[in-house]
Formats: structure tokens, sequence, C-alpha cells
């Protein structure tokens, strides 16, 4: 008897197992739980902290160019290892690994693809901040030999094909908070018996907030919609929104999402000019395309300024992709300012005039 608490195995048998039809989605509530354990032995390694030993750089870089940390190889290690032995997966791809991570030989192999990223935010750890983990998962179509080794061709899918994608956040308490295409839900980790406990059920985003998350550091590189939005939300109440805003930043992809699925508000990486060739921050396969699936399924929208987010068609393992995400009405709001820049139409509300003072505001602006 389980109190009448609903644990995540319970969750995902109710929700995948006994799902009557074709639709029935054979070992991703096992796939499910492994990678959940993964998220149980990185909680608990985390806690550790210092007395860990494993704080601190690895000496070594990844395939984007950042400095590894210990910790970012260790979290990889730990998905690796729970996660391949089960004969559900055709292979794995990870921030931390330059190609597709092939399931070893001495194992089965089955029709899904995990993409992850093990420690996001791992900038935080040193400081002892929140970070967390990341997953996607996407079930391989029916051509080629369906049990052989996935490539890299196997993952370029857009996000809308997810058939699951979570996160981990290690905050004051770890929780797991995930979608099987049913809602966003979340689980708290009951340390000590182990268990993750259903605590926020059918998680929704509110349609409407006062609260944005930016690195302001690189406001030189952004588009002019984007500093246009940022600036009228700092004009608070005196500008044309008439109502103050608040900011966050925290430098971690998942602590931003986890606080705009609690209370609302929007994250951005938007686009900017920093490195031309680069088109965002964040990647698309293992970060953008499993939290932009969380937050749709919150009733939020994700887009990458001009499109949505799960609509964008990968072209490379690694990708980059700019990510406006959040409550329903500042998105799409963000969307017509970049649709009225690409048109022309916006010179009214980006002259440097009508950032200094509202006297050039067009009466049709609320
Ligand atoms: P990671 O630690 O996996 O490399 O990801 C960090 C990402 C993301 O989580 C966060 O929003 C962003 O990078 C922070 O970027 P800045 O360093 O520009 O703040
Ligand atoms: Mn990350
Ligand atoms: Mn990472």
């Amino acid at each position: 008897m389980l109190d009448g608490r609903t644990t995540l195995s319970k969750f995902l048998i109710d929700t995948l197992d006994r799902r009557p039809g074709p639709d029935a989605a054979s070992g991703l509530s096992a796939l499910l739980i492994d990678v959940a354990a993964s998220i149980k032995t990185i909680a608990a390694a985390l806690t550790r902290g210092a007395l860990g030993g494993q704080h601190g750089s690895a000496q070594s870089v990844n395939t984007h160019g950042e400095e590894q940390k210990k910790l970012d190889l260790v979290t990889n290690e730990i998905f690796l290892q729970h996660c391949e032995w089960d004969g559900l997966l055709a292979g794995m791809v990870s921030e931390e690994m330059d190609e597709v991570y092939a399931i070893p030989e001495t194992y089965p192999r089955g029709d899904y693809l995990l993409a992850f990223d093990p420690l996001d935010g791992s900038s935080n750890i040193d400081i002892n901040g929140v970070v967390g983990s990341i997953f996607s998962v996407l079930r391989r179509d029916g051509e080629g030999d369906a049990r052989g080794a996935a490539d890299a061709a196997a993952f370029m899918r857009p996000g809308r094909e997810q058939v699951a994608s979570g996160y981990a956040i290690y905050g004051p308490s770890t929780m797991l908070v995930l979608s099987v295409g049913n809602g966003t839900h979340g689980f708290t980790l009951e340390r000590d018996v182990g268990n993750f406990v259903l605590t926020h059920s059918d998680i929704r985003i509110p349609e409407d907030s006062c609260e944005f998350a930016i690195n302001a550091s690189n406001e030189r590189f952004w588009e002019p919609p984007v500093r246009r939005y940022v600036q009228e939300c700092k004009d608070g109440r005196t500008g044309c929104r008439a109502q103050d805003f608040n900011m966050r930043w925290i430098a971690s992809m998942v602590a931003e999402v986890h606080r705009i699925l609690m209370r609302g508000g929007v994250f951005m990486y938007p686009r900017d000019f920093r490195t031309p060739a680069m088109e965002g921050r964040l990647r698309l396969l293992y970060e953008a395309s499993p939290m932009s699936f969380l937050v749709e399924q919150a009733g939020g929208l994700s887009i990458t300024g001009r499109e949505r987010l799960l609509d964008v068609q990968p072209g490379a393992l690694h990708q980059r992709v700019p990510v406006i995400l959040g409550s329903r009405h500042e998105v799409e709001r963000i969307q017509r300012y970049h649709g009225e820049y690409d048109r022309g139409e916006d010179k009214p509300f980006t002259s440097p005039l009508f950032n200094e003072r509202s006297l050039f505001l067009p009466e049709t602006e609320a």
C-alpha cells in the first residue's frame, strides 16, 4: 500500500504500460525508470559536494570547446552505465561526447534513442548552486536494420516527435519533471526511501507573467526585437507595458525552466551576433527540444524567435538554436516583435527616442 501516493513506477505503468491499443509504448516505462536511477545516483554524488572530491576542472574540453568539469564527466558516465544494458536503446547522444555512443556488443539493442545533458548549469557546481540533468527520448523509425546501432542520422528528427522528455533539478530537494505526451508532471525524491513521488500533477504555466530571464551581459549582441521586448519590460509601469517586471538569471536552463513551470515567466537565450556563425547558445537535441516539449505540454510556448522550436529540423548532433520559451502571451508578443522587425514595421518602437521616454509611443500599443 502506497498511502495513496503515486510513485514514478506506478505513474509510468498506469500511463504507458496499461495504455490500450497500438499506442502502447513498449519498454518506455522501463527506460524511464533507468533514467530515474541515473538521476538518483547523480543526486547522491552531488549531495556530497566538496567532500566527494569531484569538484573542479577535468582539464579537458567538450565538442563545443567548453571546459569540462570533473562532474560533467562523472554524470555522463552514470547515465551511460544505467541505460546501456537494458536492451531498450539503439544509441545515446550527450553534450559530453563528440559522437553517438554505440551500445556495447555485449548488450541487446532496442528501438529508443536517448539524448541528454548530464549536468546542466555546471558552472554552478563549485558555488553550490542549482544544477540539473536534461533528457530526450525518440523512437527510431522502422527504416534500415531495426536492431543495428543508431548513427547520427537517426537523431535528426524534430522535437515534436519526442516520445518523452524531462529534467532533474538538484536543488534543496531533487525533482524529476517529465512528460510522455500527456501533460507535464513533477516528482519529488523521497531521499531516505529512494522513491520519486508524484507531487506536481499536470503542471500548467500561467499565460501571463511579469518575470523574464536573460543574460543581459549579451545585450549589445541581441537582435532589435529582443532589445525592444527587454527594454519595454525594464521601462516598467511608466513604459508602454504599464506594469513593473522582475528579472532572474541562474545560469542553469533547468533552474529557469523549473521556475517558469512553477510560476510563469519567460526565458530567453536568443539569437545573437557574438559569434556570427553561432545561432544561439543552447543545444537543440538535449537542451532546447526536451525543454520545449515540457513547456508545450504545460500550456506554454517555445520558439526560436521566428518559428516553433519543436518544428526545427536538426542538421547536426550538437547544433545550437535560439530559445525563447515560457508564458504563452509573452512568447506570442516576442514572436510578433520578430515578425514586425522582419517586415520593417517596428521602427516607431525601436528608435532610440522611443526607448528613452514613451513620447513616440503609438496609441495602438497597450
Ligand atoms: P551547460 O552547463 O550544460 O553547458 O549549460 C549551461 C547553459 C544553460 O543551462 C544556461 O542557461 C546557459 O548555459 C548559461 O549561459 P551563460 O554562461 O551565458 O550565463
Ligand atoms: Mn546545459
Ligand atoms: Mn551540461
